[in-house]
């Protein structure tokens, strides 16, 4: 890995704890929770290296239509995950930042999420950005509403500074888990010229070994922008 052409930003879709549980003959929830570890060791993985924005795809404005138990489930995690997550993210130096539209979560998660993003505000390492109940169409029309309602005029700057994702660099590396190849509703504006990355590893056994392995690969890449 070359400390000098480091990807400013990696996305991340999370996939497969389900299927991590499933074969091993344990329930979905336990998948989950698998996940939400593996969330907190990529994130620190990434502040060590120098990384300076990762988008993690926690649950998309879709997930509403899992079983209730998991959902409930799912958000209990983020609530327990937040509370846990704080004394990480201050040892690591990393902002912590959400995307998404927070009303739908209760007043409760919503502050919990806040009092976060209060708390790291001054941290200048890594940003992690946590995309909840975010869906890239869903963001892209709330934009164009706030838009309208300042009377804004049609241009790709005024879309962009009102995208849930204002002043956050385009995505470098996208890299979903699990076989599927798909982008699922994820930061459709902010891909533009993202180099994608799949591995059939499931999330639960992602491993800093094999980010780093991708970052190897996106530095021999060749990047043209349109360009030749
Ligand atoms: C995909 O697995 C995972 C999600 C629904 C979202 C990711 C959630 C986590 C990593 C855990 C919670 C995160 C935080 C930040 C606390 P899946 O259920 O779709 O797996 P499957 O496709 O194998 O069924």
């Amino acid at each position: 890995m070359n400390q000098n052409n480091l990807p400013k930003h990696i996305s991340i879709i999370m996939d497969g704890n389900g299927r991590w549980a499933k074969i091993r003959g344990l329930k979905r929830t336990d998948g989950h929770k698998k996940g939400a570890n593996k969330v907190r060791e990529i994130t620190e993985h990434c502040a060590k290296i120098g990384i300076k924005y990762l988008t993690l795809y926690a649950f998309s404005t879709e997930n509403w239509s899992r079983p209730k138990l998991e959902v409930d489930f799912l958000i209990k995690l983020l609530n327990k995950y937040l509370k846990e997550e704080i004394k990480t993210l201050q040892k690591n130096n990393i902002k912590f930042r959400v995307i998404g539209d927070m009303s739908k979560f209760s007043k409760k998660l919503q502050e919990t999420i806040n009092q976060t993003i209060e708390q790291t505000k001054s941290n200048t390492g890594l940003t992690q950005i946590l995309a909840l109940n975010y869906g890239s169409q869903d963001e892209i029309l709330r934009a164009m509403q706030k838009m309208k309602d300042n009377n804004l005029e049609i241009s790709k700057e005024n879309l962009e500074q009102n995208l849930d994702t204002q002043d956050v660099p385009y995505v470098d590396m996208m890299i979903r888990t699990s076989g599927e190849m798909r982008l699922s509703n994820f930061l459709l504006w902010q891909c533009a010229y993202a180099e994608f990355f799949f591995t059939q590893t499931l999330w639960p056994d992602f491993s800093d070994q094999e980010l780093e392995l991708m970052i190897d690969q996106y530095q021999n890449r060749e990047r043209r922008f349109g360009g030749i």
